[in-house]
């Protein structure tokens, strides 16, 4: 497959760094190893190298889930790719599947929920802060998803608009606020995901979830370890990211 205009690369310099690019016309992209004219890029193939102003070699890497989802612009904290795939997991997300997500935030898990569910599904992504949700739909139109994604400015104690959706998951300080109405728009066995940093919010989310009739409760926390290979001296890194949050999930029982 070759690369055209509008194609995504990711493009890794000969010092290890990543850039996600969108390859554009006359576009000339300024690194600290000279500048690259990403028309260079047109006709070859993911793999292949281009050149720097000063001859530096830049390899044309075909972009992961991963890398767009890391790569987004930050208003906020984001759902890194670790708790993002067991999310994805535990819901049992998958094409042609309908899940609300409240808050969107920087719209990096609106991008995994909408490769998840696409070419067929929808998520509905709502926030309260215009500036946010903005950017969040920013980001989601250059990951090339915009169409399976809708956009709503709403707090989540107002509820939401669609009923009988596959999952709701939420990623806000207060999920407790969001639980009855999630509730209500969940099919009968349906998922909920809730992502909190803390044990209070991890507490008062579970009880509400009892409260609001979920069943297979369970909470989580995904600890991942990069590990430096180096033969004979193989060891995992001094630092990691030692917390993001605990992830709470539940299944919605159908009350008569
Ligand atoms: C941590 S961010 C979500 C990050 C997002 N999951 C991502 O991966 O980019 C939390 C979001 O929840 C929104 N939020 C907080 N309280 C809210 C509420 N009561 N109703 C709706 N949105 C809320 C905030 O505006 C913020 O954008």
């Amino acid at each position: 497959m070759k690369i055209k205009l509008g194609d995504f690369v990711l493009l890794l310099s000969p010092d290890e760094k990543t850039f996600l690019l969108r390859i554009r016309e006359k576009r000339v992209f300024g690194t600290h190893l000279g500048g690259i004219n990403l028309e260079d890029a047109v006709g070859k193939k993911y793999g292949e190298v281009i050149y720097s102003s000063s001859g530096k070699p830049f390899i044309l890497l075909e972009p992961t889930l991963e890398d767009r989802v890391m790569k987004v612009r930050r208003f906020t904290q984001i759902i890194y790719p670790k708790d993002a795939a067991i999310i994805i997991f535990k819901t049992g997300l998958r094409d042609g599947m309908r899940v609300i997500e409240c808050g969107a935030g920087s719209g990096a898990l609106t991008i995994a929920l909408a490769n998840a569910v696409a070419p067929t599904g929808r998520v509905y992504a709502y926030d309260r802060d215009e500036k946010f949700l903005k950017n969040a739909k920013k980001n989601v139109e250059e990951a090339g998803l915009s169409e399976l994604v809708e956009f709503k400015l709403r707090e989540v104690s107002e509820g939401f608009d669609e009923e009988d959706v596959d999952v709701v998951i939420l990623d806000l300080p207060s999920p407790w606020e969001g639980i009855p109405a999630a509730s209500r728009a969940i099919r009968g066995g349906g998922r909920i995901a809730s992502i909190s940093p803390t044990y209070n919010q991890v507490e008062r989310t579970v009880e509400s979830l009892e409260e609001n009739g979920f069943v297979l409760i369970e909470t989580v926390e995904v600890l991942l370890r990069h590990i430096r290979v180096s033969t004979g001296k193989t060891r995992p890194f001094d630092r990691m990211i030692g917390h993001t949050g605990f992830l709470t999930f539940g299944r919605k029982k159908v009350t008569i």
